[in-house]
């Protein structure tokens, strides 16, 4: 077998596998093994929810024209049918855009993050995260070298002062800041929601310290309480916000349907940049993605994993109360998919991974949300497993932890 080490770019020798690719290789080798693990991993969706007799009906009537377009190449910023029924959803959450120019449709939202990345971030630039943050888009950013300033997340999220005066000494030392990443709504993975006085105060920094933002919202519409507030794309003024959101949390992580809104020459630039490693996005997926915009499926499927989502996370809560350290603290999220715990500082999540996972239950240790170690803390996933599968894997998880304790 060639041993491909000195070949291999940079950038190629930083690709190694994360948490989820190693816990997922050691279940699936246990599984085959016989073995049941529990996954409160990653952010999946509820598979009985799953549209699927929607997304069957859909292709069982399409016309003919339909099918040669689906089969085809196509533009890269995606379909016009597709683009117009974003246009239409995002601007019932208050952000204006022109689906001919505006928008492209992406293979998720992660490509979203990467495509911003290429598009705007050069080694050194100051990147705006919060601490802890999406791991996924930690990566993402980390391919361009650039350094991170971390603001903490507090029960409201991001802690608009410490931004402010982290700000204030980056530019007294004569540096600046180029880019806010920034997930408001129910954010990952802590499932904070930012409230109103902070959205706007970020959107003044924005101006005051020529910010770009880019703001991530998989979740929002994963709301247990009330509606969606409004994202910072429809309070901005300048363009000042690259937004992006997905099909994966409220229809299907399958179809790989994301997009991105930005203004018109910018989105020409991430056009250029998708064209270079996926030419497109997928024709069946799109279709159907427009399709159940226009049906309506999409506004339906909404409510139905709220209630689902809502009646799990009423589950986890309950599990953990009865099976969790009392030295354990977590949040109650209002929406989302994820329970952010804290453990006593000599609890390290990351080293008990493996032997959770032996034991029959995975999750993600805390570390991986942070630019630097910090390793008392652990994400928890309510969308995947079922209510039965939570309560026990959260019993399994409890009686480890007050062994660690
Ligand atoms: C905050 C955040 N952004 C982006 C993504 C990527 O989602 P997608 O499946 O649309 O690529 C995720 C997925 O979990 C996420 O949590």
């Amino acid at each position: 077998m060639q041993d491909y080490d000195r070949f291999y770019s940079k950038l190629g020798r930083s690709f190694k596998p994360g948490v989820l690719t190693t816990v997922v290789l050691k279940a699936f080798d246990l599984m085959k093994q016989g073995k049941k693990i529990i996954s409160l991993t990653g952010g999946s969706y509820d598979v009985p929810s799953m549209p699927w007799q929607e997304v069957k009906s859909i292709f069982a009537e399409a016309p003919c024209e339909a099918w040669s377009e689906m089969l085809q190449y196509g533009n890269t910023t995606g379909t016009p049918q597709l683009r117009a029924e974003l246009a239409k959803f995002m601007a019932e959450a208050s952000i204006e855009s022109d689906p001919d120019s505006e928008i492209i449709v992406t293979t998720g939202s992660q490509e979203a993050i990467d495509l911003v990345t290429r598009v705007f971030i050069d080694p050194g630039d100051v990147i705006i995260v919060g601490a802890p943050t999406y791991l996924s888009a930690l990566s993402a950013f980390k391919q361009m070298d650039p350094d991170f300033m971390e603001v903490p997340i507090d029960a409201d999220g991001m802690d608009v002062d410490v931004m402010e005066s982290k700000l204030k000494r980056l530019k007294a030392d004569g540096g600046s800041a180029k880019l806010l990443y920034v997930i408001p709504s129910f954010q990952n993975p802590t499932s904070t929601m930012l409230p109103m006085e902070r959205r706007k105060r970020i959107l003044e920094l924005a101006e005051e310290y020529d910010l770009l933002i880019m703001e991530d919202n998989p979740y929002g519409y994963i709301s247990f309480e009330g509606p969606m507030p409004t994202p910072l794309a429809g309070m901005d003024k300048s363009g000042r916000v690259l937004y992006t959101s997905t099909f994966s949390k409220i229809v299907s992580p399958g179809m790989r349907v994301g997009w991105l809104k930005g203004e018109g020459e910018c989105i020409a630039k991430m056009a250029e940049a998708k064209s270079r490693i996926s030419i497109m996005n997928d024709g069946l997926a799109q279709y159907a993605a427009a399709e159940m915009f226009r049906r309506g499926d999409v506004a339906r499927q909404i409510p139905k994993v709220i209630g689902v989502y809502r009646k799990k996370r009423d589950v986890m809560l309950e599990s953990m109360e009865t099976s969790f350290p009392k030295e354990a603290e977590w949040n109650d999220p209002r929406g989302g998919l994820f329970l952010w715990v804290k453990m006593p500082e000599h609890v390290n999540t990351t080293e008990i991974l493996m032997e959770a996972v032996d034991r029959g239950v995975a999750y993600i240790p805390g570390s991986n949300f942070f630019t630097r170690p910090v390793h008392n803390y652990i994400r928890l996933n309510y969308s995947l497993p079922s209510e039965a599968d939570i309560v026990e894997g959260i019993q399994i998880f409890g009686d480890l932890l007050k062994e660690k304790i």
